[in-house]
């Protein structure tokens, strides 16, 4: 998608070397636009810890990226062995979204038993191959979504209002976004859409990701704070919400970032459709449980206690809390697949339940009942 008229993707190898990738600091944003060089696995792992890169799709292809350049960096002579350190030290970089050990796995799978050299070039074509059809499948995702927008636009004759919570947009993914793409097919074919944007505290990638991305694009927004959503909806002027996920396990259980669960609670109490919009990378197909099974990632909890903004030309962090008070970061939510009413994916909308994902993905078939 666009920044100032110009198309971006999140992630991408740098034109001067083969050997460096650069990625959006997405941490900077909105304030300043910024371009991470990514040299050695630990710069990936760095990277993704500390969220200049974030967003479930995207880390799994910055993850990917990070077999490529440890593998660059190789001079031993037990390269399966090397491969498996290298796959759990990034894998442990963050926890809940299963598109990063999902992504990893597959370059890792593809690189075993082979010469250093093999595996450096199947590394980077594996790479380039899963992030392209990332892009393909979030493309597809808002082909589908943009129906459910249709139809409400057809039946209601105006502005279509799309609740959404963190950023599941573009910048999340590698292009288009999940939640997001819906929204930019949709305002394509010229169908009015307004999005009421969640700040998402603590890092607040509503008000800076989303809102800057729907800007960008010239979408009509508007940022709430996060516990506004629930008087929108009782008062009709949510028509929709659509959330991305983290990891969504084969029996339709969605984590995503936290307060999502609170969302669709308030969803439910007002018969408002409640979609998640991911691709197949995002579902975990060997677990049936969200609530015991989906790692929840705790964050510093200096996050809760400072708040970023932008004063003086630069990004400055000030105190909000008392500093005898506690402060807890639980950075995800499972929302039970009950309170889902549909999951939009890359080969069409189902329910949220075993029987409607498997016949959508047969081909997964090994993976479930393994
Ligand atoms: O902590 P973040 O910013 O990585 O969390 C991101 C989310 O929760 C997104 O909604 C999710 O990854 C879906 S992205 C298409």
């Amino acid at each position: 998608m666009k920044i100032k008229g110009k198309h971006f993707q999140t992630i991408w190898l740098s034109e001067e070397s083969d050997e460096i990738v650069q990625a959006i600091d997405q941490r900077k944003l909105p304030f300043v636009f910024e371009i991470l060089d990514l040299a050695t696995v630990t710069d990936v792992y760095n990277a993704i810890r500390d969220m200049a890169v974030r967003g479930a799709p995207l880390i799994g292809i910055t993850g990917a990226y990070g077999i490529y350049l440890a593998l660059l960096a190789y001079n031993g002579n037990k390269l399966n062995n090397y491969l498996d350190e290298v796959a759990s030290y990034l894998k442990s970089s963050r926890p809940t979204a299963v598109n990063l050990a999902f992504a990893i796995d597959e370059v890792v799978k593809t690189c075993r038993n082979s010469t250093i050299k093999d595996a450096v070039s199947k590394a980077l074509k594996k790479t380039t191959e899963l992030k392209e059809k990332e892009v393909e499948y979030c493309s597809r995702i808002g082909n589908h979504g943009l129906a459910l927008i249709e139809g409400i636009y057809k039946e209601k004759k105006r502005p279509v209002n799309v609740l959404t919570h963190c950023n599941a947009g573009w910048l999340a993914c590698i292009d288009w976004g999940t939640a997001t793409a819906p929204v930019y097919k949709a305002s394509q074919k010229g169908i009015p859409v307004h999005v009421w944007v969640d700040e998402t505290r603590p890092r607040n990638q509503g008000a800076r990701l989303t809102a800057f991305e729907l800007a960008e694009e010239g979408i009509p927004h508007t940022i709430i704070p996060d516990n506004t959503g629930g008087h929108l909806m009782q008062h009709g002027e949510v028509d929709l919400v659509i959330v991305g996920s983290d990891r969504t396990t084969v029996s339709g259980d969605v984590a995503n970032k936290i307060g999502t669960y609170l969302k669709a609670l308030a969803a439910h109490d007002n018969q408002i459709p409640f979609y998640v919009a991911l691709p197949s990378s995002s579902i975990d197909w060997g677990i049936t449980d969200g609530m015991s099974e989906i790692p929840i990632e705790q964050r510093d909890p200096s996050e809760v206690g400072f708040i970023e903004g932008w004063a003086k030309n630069q990004i400055i962090s000030v105190r909000l809390t008392p500093e005898k008070s506690k402060t807890a970061n639980y950075g995800f939510d499972v929302t039970p697949a009950r309170l889902v009413t549909g999951l939009i994916t890359e080969k069409g909308i189902c329910k949220a339940d075993k029987k409607s994902i498997t016949t959508l993905f047969p081909e997964k078939k090994y993976l479930w009942q393994k």
